[in-house]
Parts: structure tokens; sequence; C-alpha cells
């Protein structure tokens, strides 16, 4: 699909990887709307691009539908939606006192990460499955952020890794069931990546993170990742699929 002209949705798209995607739409030509709890931010990165912004708690129905509608005021209808925004989180399952760890910090990940990213696409969806289809023959197309840490998970990453890897698992039926629909579905399962997030870490441990990766060893740019989640949307042929882009990095497992 043709990227010039399109409305796109762009959920955590007021930082990092988000925004990064949210920028490269915009400069290919989308019109951007950027879905994120972080209305402040959303607004900023909004602003920059000549995209609107859509604040909305992406694990709330209501919220999400209610951005969805200002962003098609805006806009007309999203063919492109791009599922970016998740948090992390690391737990020992057996805390250091020896209790088991809280229940709820394993809800609340699972509930944001694959939870939140289905609730977002369901109702795109929906909305793109009524839409006439393209010269091309394609309604629409919708991308997943997992993470490596869905294939190999580190001490602690239960919680994160068993969202990424229900993310990477619901790549395929939702690709087969949205075929009827003539909407693609592929997943992004990033490596280590420049983001705030990371850019708080201590230059010392980045430095130990990027050295881990075999190559580039560097970490990777939130363009290179922007780059991909806009590839997937201009080939046609690319459904079904999760991709890794990590320089060939394979977690160990601390
Ligand atoms: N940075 C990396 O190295 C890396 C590696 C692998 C995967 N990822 C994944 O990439 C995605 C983006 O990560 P990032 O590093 O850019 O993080 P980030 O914290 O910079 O951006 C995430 C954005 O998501 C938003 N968000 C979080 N929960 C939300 C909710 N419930 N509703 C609406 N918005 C919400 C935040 O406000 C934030 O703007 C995440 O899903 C993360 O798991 C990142």
């Amino acid at each position: 699909m043709q990227i010039q002209g399109q409305a796109a949705l762009v959920t955590g798209g007021a930082s990092g990887l988000g925004e990064a995607t949210a920028r490269e739409l915009a400069r290919l030509g989308a019109k951007v709307a950027v879905l994120d709890r972080n209305a402040e931010l959303a607004e900023k990165v909004a602003a920059d691009i000549g995209g609107v912004a859509c604040p909305c708690d992406i694990t709330d129905a209501a919220s999400v539908t209610a951005a969805l509608e200002k962003a098609a005021a805006a806009h007309g209808p999203a063919r492109i939606l791009m599922n970016v925004a998740g948090i992390g989180s690391a737990k020992r399952v057996v805390q250091r006192d020896g209790s088991a760890a809280p229940l709820e910090d394993f809800v609340r990940v699972i509930n944001i990460n694959l939870i939140g990213s289905y609730n977002v696409s369901r109702l795109f969806a929906a909305a793109c499955s009524k839409l006439p289809v393209l010269d091309n023959g394609e309604r629409g197309v919708m991308m997943f952020t997992a993470s490596v840490a869905a294939f190999d998970g580190q001490v602690g990453q239960q919680a994160y890794s068993a969202s990424k890897a229900g993310l990477a698992g619901m790549t395929l039926p939702m690709a087969r069931d949205l075929a009827q629909h003539a909407i693609r579905v592929c997943t992004v399962a990033p490596g280590l990546f420049a983001t705030p997030l990371m850019k708080e870490l201590p230059e010392a441990v980045q430095q130990s993170l990027a050295a881990s990766i075999p190559f580039p060893p560097r970490l990777g740019k939130p363009e290179e990742f922007a780059e991909l989640a806009c590839h997937i949307v201009t080939n046609g042929h690319l459904n079904g699929e999760v991709i890794r882009l990590d320089g060939a990095l394979r977690m160990a497992p601390r």
C-alpha cells in the first residue's frame, strides 16, 4: 500500500519507537494520529508532524473508541495501524525475601502489551473492513511490536516475554482471519534500541548492551525500526510474519 495520503494510527506514538514511526509515516505523506496515554507528549509530536493527538489508554475500549473517532474526524478512516505502545517489566518469580511475585504486576504487563494491542487492532479492523478496497486489492495493514524477549527472554522477564510471545503467536491467526477483509498483519520483534528508556541507563551499561550485539555492535536506531514499519506497509506480500530486527542478537539468560 502506498503511504502517501493514507490515514495512519500509531499507538505509543509519543515516544521512542512509536514516535520515530509516526515521524517517518508523516515524512512519507501519511496523515498521522498519535495514540498515547501521555497526552502532553502526544500533542507535542502531533504538532511537530502536522498530525493529530488522540490521547487514550489502549487497554480501555471506550477510550480507544473515542480516540479512533477523533482520528477519523480529523483524517478520514485509517488504513494503517502501528501498535507500538508497551511497557517493560522485570520481576523474579520468587522475590528476595522468599515471597511470590505479586500477581498484579504480571496482569498489568499482559493487559497493556498483549490485550491492549489486541483491543486497538480489533476496533481498527472492524472499521477498516468496511472501507472500499484500494486499486491493489488491499484494505489495510497493521503491525504489532513484540520483542526478541518473545523468544529469548531473560531472568525476570516472565510477564514481558509472555506478553510479547502472545503478540508473535497472534500474528498468523490474525493474518488468516483478516485475509477475507484484505487486511495484512505483521509483527516486528526488536532487539535493543536507543529509546528514552534505554538512554536512562548508565553509559557503561548501554555500551555493554551494545557490545553484545554481533553486528552492528551498537543499539538500534528508532529510525531503523520506523523504516521497517513503513516497509511492511508498502510491501504487499509481507503478511502473517514475525520479523526480528536485532543485529543477530540472541539474549543471554541474564
Ligand atoms: N526500546 C527497545 O529496545 C525495545 C526492544 C524491544 C521491544 N520494544 C517494544 O517497543 C515498544 C516501544 O518501546 P519504546 O522503547 O519506544 O518505549 P517508550 O516508553 O519510549 O514508548 C512507549 C509509549 O507507549 C505509551 N504507552 C504505554 N502504555 C500505554 C497505554 N496503556 N495506552 C497508551 N499508550 C501507552 C507510553 O506513554 C509511551 O509513550 C514497546 O512495546 C516495547 O516493549 C522496545
